[in-house]
């Protein structure tokens, strides 16, 4: 039997066992957990994995490379990096504003302002990094900053706006862009819970210096734990990638030399001359690489990520219609006019008369699974005491948001009874015949 003949027969053994296995199971309500997130495959994911691990490459490979090829192509960016997980993102955006590589590099002490809801790491890498955050207040419909609050935020030393697309909604992208082109600050996107959506048309990632991804289970495409930098600065492109690979200076792909050509004929640092390129630091790096089984599952997740996005926005579609009734009780979301969401989940204000955990409480209930806009009012987390911040003006939105909100899924591993099922326990909490 010739090698390609064996793999098809493991291949034809994985699709038994992704068939019989890892079937959907019969929904029953009230039993069956809905969850607000999760993943959705096919034997597809396990095949490629599976011809990964065969292949026996560990580190990045055949497959993280047409990975990021087919993503840079989405983006249309300069470049763009896997990374091990949207955290990782997030750090590598921020490190990559640190180096001493990029001119007008951010320094200990500058400014980024982000929003006070917020992932913790988000937040995080500013903070490690000797930056300062500076909040700012959210509003309640589409959770991410007040854009009205923004440009009163910018101070003296602020460098760079780190904006979360919270929930998969769209920031205003065009105040944003044109207060960093007009005061000279570097744009972050947190497109983490985000990808495909877009705002005027154009994908949200490409706005920003540099965007992040999260291919988490829950997010809209997985790759186990992964995720990915969108770099649309050019000038931060060779920056991005020494950081995630050690803060190395050589640009080899894993198990490849002197791909520049000249690997012993550089001359950097106090280094002697023709010290080996592959080993010569031009930055304080990290390893935040991933390993090609990972690659090969995101990148057939990949394939299936516009049916997701689609499949997404017609739950979010359906929930928003059939509890349009209760606005008495709820707030719905709200979209810039120009943005066209991707939803990571449905967000829910509780109104001032309802009491947000007992609702929460009677879907959970029924294994009807919600969360909460992550940290709520980070600052008020305990690890995030005492950070060194500013404030401007009062947190008041971001409390309610706090104590009002939660959401419910939205992924593509719903069905119509589940979803009835959500809605009449919408209803028979607020007693509306449905
Ligand atoms: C907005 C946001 N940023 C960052 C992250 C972190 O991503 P990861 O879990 O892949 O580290 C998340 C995770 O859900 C997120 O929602």
């Amino acid at each position: 039997m010739t090698k390609d003949e064996l793999k098809q027969e493991i291949f034809g053994l994985i699709e038994r066992y992704y068939n019989d296995f890892h079937a959907t199971k019969k929904f029953e309500p009230g039993v069956t957990k809905i969850n607000y997130a999760g993943r959705v495959y096919g034997a597809k994911e396990l095949i490629c994995a599976v011809d990964a691990v065969l292949a026996f490459g560990l580190t990045a490979g055949p497959y993280a490379a047409r990975f990021e090829r087919e993503l840079k192509g989405y983006f249309k960016s300069p470049g763009f990096l896997l990374v091990n997980s949207g955290s990782s993102a997030n750090l590598l955006m921020v490190a990559t504003l640190l180096s001493k590589q990029v001119e007008g590099c951010l320094k200990e002490g500058d400014e980024v302002i982000t929003p006070a809801v917020t992932f913790p790491t988000t937040l995080t890498p500013i903070v490690q990094n000797g930056l300062v955050p500076v909040f700012v207040d959210c509003e309640v419909g589409t959770y991410n900053m007040n854009p009205r609050l923004v440009e009163e935020a910018i101070g003296p030393r602020t460098r760079a706006i780190l904006a979360p697309h919270t929930l998969g909604n769209p920031c205003d992208l065009d105040l944003l862009a044109r207060l960093c082109r007009d005061k000279g600050l570097y744009l972050l996107e947190d497109s983490c819970d985000a990808l495909g959506a877009t705002y005027d048309g154009r994908p949200v990632g490409s706005f920003g210096d540099i965007a992040s991804l999260s291919f988490y289970p829950a997010h809209h495409i997985t790759m186990g734990e992964g995720g990915g930098v969108v770099i649309n600065n050019p000038r931060l492109v060779r920056t991005a990638l020494s950081i995630r690979d050690w803060g190395r200076d050589c640009w080899c792909e894993p198990g490849a030399n002197n791909t520049c050509g000249r690997r012993f004929e550089w001359q950097l640092g106090d280094l002697p001359y023709g010290y080996d390129h592959k080993y010569i630091y031009s930055n304080l790096g990290y390893n935040l690489k991933v390993t090609d089984l990972q690659a090969a599952i995101g990148l057939v997740q990949w394939e299936r990520a516009l049916g997701f996005i689609k499949a997404r926005r017609e739950n979010f579609a359906y929930y928003y219609r059939a509890l349009k009734p209760l606005e008495e009780h709820l707030i719905l979301p709200k979209v810039d006019p120009k943005a066209d969401p991707s939803w990571f989940g449905f967000p829910i204000t509780v109104r001032d008369h309802v009491e947000r955990n007992e609702l929460v409480r009677h879907l959970e209930e029924v294994n009807i699974e919600t969360r909460l806009v992550f940290g709520g009012n980070i600052l008020k987390q305990p690890g995030f005491k005492g950070i060194r911040h500013r404030v401007v003006g009062e947190l008041t939105e971001t409390d309610r948001i706090m104590e009002k909100t939660f959401f419910i899924g939205v992924y593509p591993g719903l069905n119509e009874e589940m979803r009835e099922f959500v809605v009449e326990r919408f209803m028979s909490f607020f007693k509306v015949a449905v």
